[in-house]
């Protein structure tokens, strides 16, 4: 084999190597310049023909060329197996696109931890055949106070700093507003639950705020007793907190119920030691509680001597800051989000509500 023999086929066996290793199309075509392009070293060969005597001339023109063509089908044929693999390749994923399966799901948005509670209490009440009732913020004079058996000159309106607004309304200072309400609306026997918002000019500190939400339960029946209120208020806490808590019950005065009691809970942030929530004390006062007032009976046109009742105001922010362990009330309304609870820590029914509290807007 000449020398020119063996240098056409080892340009042909690096090309050929080149092209095998060119990734893309535009790399094989990259390649091929190398080679066949105008400065390519083949076409370089071909073109030093012409300086060659005239007697090998024929001969080394014939071996170049031929190596030309070669090299032209080689990178013809490469060509048309890339185009072919990037079609094959297109092709492969359109098939695997599946239009008709579910999309990516995306995580669904949290609740405050007031409003999961609410949730769940909710539900553990309506479970139970309690209507869920909502009300007015803005709350006249008469159902804030005197239907509750709470005159103008009475020193109890004192505990309730209660904001007076100018059209001759308050700010709902309690949710018990919606005792007398619901007795005319519904009349006896009944059951009620109003979870919602209260304002007092508290002084702010790690328990208290002016703004802050109650979760208000009544029953109205025959034979109710102080003991049924006593089972209530048990299974009420064992169903927020999902497990046995620790309570107490001590007298309590309230206008609007008699005899009236504090149901305290065993302090959840520092298990009874003592903390800046319970005030050191290793409990918390979380519902508020008696049987109710025969005068409130009969301002919600219920006869006393025939119907008994309880009623019970629960502290729906402070069950949540026990049940999520937030030691400040001042996080709940400081719009940080790392409070929102996740709906996959959302228990029982309350996980599949999607709608706003049904209380909500109702009245
Ligand atoms: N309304 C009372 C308060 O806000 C709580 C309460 C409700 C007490 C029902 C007794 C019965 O402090």
């Amino acid at each position: 084999m000449s020398d020119l023999q063996r240098q056409l086929a080892d340009i042909e066996a690096k090309a050929a190597k080149a092209a095998d290793a060119a990734d893309g199309l535009e790399a094989l075509r990259q390649v091929e310049a190398r080679f066949l392009g105008k400065k390519g070293s083949l076409t370089q060969i071909v073109r030093s023909v012409g300086k060659l005597p005239p007697d090998e001339r024929a001969q080394v023109g014939r071996l170049a060329n031929e190596a030309k063509r070669r090299l032209s089908e080689m990178f013809a044929a490469k060509r048309r197996a890339r185009t072919e693999k990037a079609a094959d390749a297109e092709r492969e994923q359109a098939a695997a696109y599946d239009p008709t399966l579910p999309g990516p799901v995306r995580p669904r948005g949290g609740v405050h931890p007031i409003t999961a509670v609410q949730w769940e209490l909710e539900d553990v009440f309506e479970r139970m055949g309690f209507i869920v009732e909502a009300g007015p913020e803005m709350e006249s004079e008469y159902y804030n106070f005197e239907a509750l058996n709470i005159p103008s000159w009475h020193p109890a309106r004192d505990v309730q700093d209660t904001f007076w607004l100018t059209n001759g309304l308050v700010l709902r200072s309690h949710t018990s507003a919606m005792q007398v309400r619901a007795m005319r609306k519904y009349g006896p026997p009944l059951r009620v639950v109003v979870p919602g918002r209260c304002f007092r000019n508290e002084t702010v500190d790690a328990s208290h705020e002016t703004t802050f939400h109650q979760f208000e339960g009544f029953l109205v029946d025959k034979h109710i007793s102080l003991s049924s209120l006593k089972a209530f208020l048990q299974l009420m806490l064992r169903e927020v907190f999902r497990r046995d808590v620790k309570i107490r019950l001590r007298p309590g005065h309230f206008q609007y119920v008699e005899p009236g009691l504090e149901c305290d809970v065993n302090c959840l942030i520092c298990g009874g030691e003592g903390c800046p929530t319970c005030k050191q004390s290793g409990w918390v006062e979380m519902v508020p509680a008696g049987m109710i007032h025969p005068n409130v009976l009969i301002a919600g046109g219920i006869d006393p001597h025939e119907y008994t009742g309880f009623a019970f105001g629960a502290g729906l922010t402070r069950l949540a800051m026990m049940k999520y362990g937030i030691a400040d009330i001042r996080l709940m309304n400081s719009g940080d989000l790392r409070g929102l609870i996740p709906p996959e820590r959302l228990s029982g029914p309350a996980l599949n509500r999607t709608m706003p509290s049904r209380g909500v807007g109702a009245s």
